[in-house]
C-alpha cells in the first residue's frame, strides 16, 4: 500500500479537486470512459485531514451538512476513537447514501470501484480542535487496517502549508504531490517547501504539480493579474535542486515538452522534479475523469495521467 499526501504551501491550489479526481481515477474500473483509457482498478481510502477547512467530500457531491452527525475524522481524533472501528464503519463508500449525486451526476455508478472509501472530515473551522503528536499515531492505525484490508493506495488531502496536520500527513506518506496556483505566492513558497526537503533528506518522494495552468503554447510570461505564465513558471521551479526519487519519474516523461514519450507534459530540464504543464480546469468541484464536459477535458487527462504514473512509478 502506499501512501499519498496532496499537499500544497498555500490554501485554493487545487489540492482537493485534484486529491479526488485522482483518487477515482485510481478507482476506475471500466476501459475508455471519459478520460479512463485504461481503468487503473485500484483499492482506494480517501482521508480529509483539512482539519479546518473540510472539503474533500465536495467533489464526491456530498454536502456539508450533510456531514454534520457523521463521525468524521476529527470526532474520531477527538473521541480518541477505537481505530478498526473508524475505519470500518464510518467512511464514505460511493454506495452509502451521501454519495448519492456523486453516482447519479458523475457516471461513477459502474465506472468506479465500489470500495473507494472516504474518511471525510467535518466542515466547521470554528470549532475548537487542536492537533496533537498522538493524531500522527491514530492514523498510522488507521493505515495498518487499511493495508491489511487491501487498500491499494490512500490519498491523505492534508493543510496547507506546514502546519500540524500538514505535518501528520507528511510524515506517514511515500509519495507527496504539492499542488500549487502560478501566482508568486504560490510559485515561491513551493520551491522554497520543496528546497527544504531537499535539504532534510526528506525520504518521501515527492512531485511538483502546477494546476490553472496557462496551455501549452501560451508563451506569456506574466499575465495582468501578476501571475507568471509557463516560461516563468519553469524559470522559477528550476532553481529547485536534484530532489530524490522523481529520477525515474521525469525520465519517462522525456526531455521535452513530448506529450508522446507518456500520456502527460512532464517537463524534465531538471532531473527529479516534475511539473505537469496542462492542468487546466474551467469551473466546479467535482470529479470529472469519468465525464469531463468541453473545457474540463484536458484537465481530467491530466488527473488519469498523474494516477496512471503513481501507478507505475509507486505501484503499491
Ligand atoms: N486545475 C484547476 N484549474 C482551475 N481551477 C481549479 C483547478 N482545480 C481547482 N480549481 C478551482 O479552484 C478552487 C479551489 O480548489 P480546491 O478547493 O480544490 O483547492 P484547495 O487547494 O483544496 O483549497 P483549500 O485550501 O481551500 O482546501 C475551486 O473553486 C476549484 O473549482
Ligand atoms: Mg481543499
Amino acid at each position: 500500500m502506499k501512501i499519498i499526501a496532496c499537499f500544497s504551501y498555500k490554501g485554493g491550489s487545487g489540492r482537493t479537486v485534484a486529491t479526488a479526481n485522482i483518487a477515482a481515477a485510481l478507482a476506475s474500473c471500466q476501459d475508455n470512459i471519459g478520460s479512463i483509457t485504461k481503468a487503473l482498478n485500484r483499492k482506494v481510502a480517501i482521508f480529509d485531514l483539512d482539519v479546518f477547512s473540510a472539503g474533500t467530500h465536495k467533489p464526491f457531491g456530498v454536502n456539508s451538512n450533510q456531514l454534520e452527525n457523521h463521525n468524521c475524522i476529527q470526532d474520531f481524533f477527538d473521541s480518541e476513537g477505537d481505530a478498526k472501528d473508524y475505519v470500518m464503519n464510518h467512511g464514505l463508500s460511493i454506495e452509502h447514501e451521501f454519495m448519492a449525486d456523486f453516482l447519479k451526476f458523475d457516471f461513477a455508478k459502474d465506472n468506479c470501484r465500489k470500495d473507494l472509501v472516504l474518511y471525510p472530515a467535518k466542515p466547521d473551522p470554528g470549532r475548537g480542535f487542536s492537533v496533537g503528536q498522538f493524531h500522527r499515531y491514530m492514523l498510522a492505525e488507521c493505515l495498518d487496517i487499511l493495508e491489511l484490508m487491501g487498500y491499494d493506495y490512500v490519498l491523505l488531502d492534508g493543510e496547507s502549508g506546514k502546519r500540524s496536520m500538514a505535518d501528520v500527513a507528511l510524515a506517514l506518506s511515500d509519495v507527496v504531490l504539492m499542488f500549487f496556483r502560478l501566482t508568486h505566492q504560490h510559485v515561491e513558497g513551493t520551491v522554497k517547501t520543496a528546497t527544504m526537503w531537499r535539504d532534510d533528506a526528506t525520504d518521501y518522494n515527492f512531485y511538483l504539480i502546477p494546476t490553472v495552468v496557462p496551455l501549452l503554447g501560451d508563451n506569456t510570461n506574466v499575465y495582468r493579474d501578476g501571475s507568471p505564465g509557463l516560461p516563468s513558471l519553469i524559470a522559477s521551479v528550476e532553481q529547485v535542486p536534484r530532489l530524490n526519487g522523481l529520477t525515474e519519474f521525469c525520465a519517462e516523461g522525456g526531455d521535452q515538452h513530448d506529450s508522446t514519450a507518456v500520456p502527460c507534459y512532464f517537463w524534465n530540464s531538471q532531473p527529479r522534479i516534475c511539473v505537469h504543464e496542462s492542468l487546466t480546469l474551467k469551473g466546479g468541484e467535482r470529479v470529472i475523469v469519468y465525464d469531463a464536459v468541453a473545457g474540463q477535458e484536458q484537465a481530467a487527462k491530466d488527473y488519469y495521467d498523474i494516477a496512471e504514473a503513481l501507478t507505475r512509478l509507486h505501484p503499491a
